[in-house]
């Protein structure tokens, strides 16, 4: 199977999942119907063609894995029938793929479709793509939301790639805008600090699948075997002229410079996954764009960000909590029934639903998931429920909240840990700013839990004797 954006289009078109829209500018009107149509349910993947001021074929995709049937498909998953059910077969799925990474390193092809046109020398120019301007408040027009940044650890030599956002500065000029200890940026400080430039190749369209790894916590150099893991068949690669980074032979554009130790330009705000404009406008690293690559008619993806649900919040939520459900299950956190991380938070509002079995083990699950690898960096709420809660539903969670807890005794607030400059809460004012967690303990008091009041609920039997006899009037099927 080829990593092609093309062979996904087929298959979201056969599965009457994408919308072709002619004509929209890429200053904002790309942006605004793409944070418009994600936030309806089953949005579809949304194809821009004839983009104002630009030749027909240069396209613009959006919302590729904005809803179950897409993302399903894109990590050759069959189908299920809930959002819950996905996140238990990611759960399932993952050990599997990382456990297969070893045999699917990529293969060296010597060419491939990306090589279609190679612009070098003056005929570079990033402008001759209709790299939209997303928001109304961003500082510019941004090439890369749904990219994959190919760098190189200089001393080990192992490839890494991750979803950085890229701005077009100009021509032949890029920002690239990553946050600390994230890989690109280890490996560019490493060149930096020896006074050399960092090799950077950025592929800016392709098989949604790419993107999807590139944006998640991954072991460092392993995204291609992981891709390859995924699909059964390793990614094919081309060995890039100039760089020597691998760069994927069937990518629709990829973008290859040089990351200066000495240089940077202005970059921010950009409206983020926050649903908000929280970094500020900072001097910020560039690439220096000597080769373009692309194919004909070529393809961005994007991954705009929004007031949420956006573009990523369908597939982080579901990706998320089946991580974090691995991570509770593999710390010997016992009987975990559901994870949920919300839509409308992400990391910051995390739901779990477990089966206590002992004094204190909601608080042991909570405590945990304010701390580990995927939310320790930023987070905010952590709520437990009972096992007859199903964490995706948030008015059950909230009925839960409101009937099981109380504050006083089941809020608890854990202070001065990690935070992020994303965090729309963090003062303007410092660099050294701390964020806070609070846990909401929602589950039946331990200790007297089998006499807590019944619940009121209609049985299933007698759910189906009256459902049986009255179909007809309500209308049931
Ligand atoms: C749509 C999307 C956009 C992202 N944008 C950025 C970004 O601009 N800068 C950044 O540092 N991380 C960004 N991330 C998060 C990283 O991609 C993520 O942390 C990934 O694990 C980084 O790869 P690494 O762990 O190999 O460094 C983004 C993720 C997604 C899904």
């Amino acid at each position: 199977m080829k990593l092609s954006l093309r062979d996904w289009l087929e298959m979201a078109e056969a599965a009457d999942a994408l919308v072709r829209i002619d004509g929209a500018d890429w200053d904002l009107e790309i942006g605004a119907l793409s944070a418009i149509s994600v936030k309806r349910k089953d949005c579809p993947a949304l194809l821009f063609d004839a983009i104002k001021g630009y030749a027909p074929g240069y396209r613009v995709l959006t919302c590729s894995t904005s809803n179950h049937r897409l993302l399903s498909r894109t990590f050759n998953i069959s189908a299920c029938t809930s959002d819950m059910d996905l996140v238990k077969i990611f759960k399932e799925k993952i050990p599997q793929w990382e456990a297969a990474l070893k045999e699917f390193p990529p293969r060296i092809v010597a060419t491939g479709p990306v090589l279609e046109n190679v612009l070098s020398g003056m005929d570079v120019d990033l402008l001759k793509f209709p790299a939209p301007k997303w928001h109304e408040h961003d500082n510019g027009r941004y090439i890369g939301t749904g990219d994959a940044v190919i760098t190189r650890d200089p001393d080990t030599g192992a490839v890494n790639i991750g979803t950085y956002r890229i701005k077009v500065h100009d021509k032949k000029t890029a920002a690239l805008f990553i946050t600390p200890g994230k890989h690109g940026r280890l490996h560019y400080e490493k060149y930096h600090s020896r006074a050399e430039r960092c090799p950077v190749a950025i592929s800016i369209g392709h098989h949604p699948l790419l993107f999807r790894v590139a944006g998640i916590r991954t072991p460092e150099g392993c995204e291609y075997n992981y891709v390859g893991a995924v699909q059964g068949e390793p990614v094919r690669v081309i060995q890039e002229e100039i760089t020597g980074l691998p760069i994927p032979a069937d990518s629709e554009i990829v973008i290859v410079g040089w990351c200066p130790p000495d240089k940077k330009m202005p970059e921010g705000p950009f409206g983020e996954w926050t649903g908000y404009y929280a970094s500020r406008e900072e001097p910020t690293p560039i690439v220096e764009v000597e080769r373009i690559y692309h194919r004909n008619r070529p393809i961005i993806l994007g991954a705009p960000p929004s007031r949420p649900p956006h573009d990523a919040a369908y597939c982080r939520t579901i990706m998320g909590s089946a991580l974090l459900y691995n991570e509770l299950l593999k710390n010997g956190i016992p009987d975990i029934q559901g994870v949920w991380l919300s839509e409308a938070g992400l990391e910051l509002l995390i739901i779990i639903s477990l089966i206590q079995r002992y004094p204190g083990h909601a608080r042991q699950a909570a405590l945990f998931a304010t701390q580990n690898r995927l939310s320790a960096s930023l987070g905010r709420y952590v709520i437990v429920v009972d096992e007859d809660i199903d964490p995706s539903n948030i008015q059950e969670v909230l009925w839960a909240v409101c009937t099981r807890s109380d504050p006083e005794k089941d809020i608890d607030i854990v202070r001065r840990l990690w935070a992020s400059s994303l965090d729309p809460i963090a003062p303007r004012s410092t660099r050294d700013y701390f964020s806070s967690r609070a846990i909401i303990d929602a589950c039946k008091p331990f200790e007297w839990k089998d006499q807590f009041p019944r619940e009121i609920q209609v049985s299933p039997e007698l759910y189906r004797r009256v459902t049986d006899k009255w179909k007809d009037v309500l209308k049931l099927n």
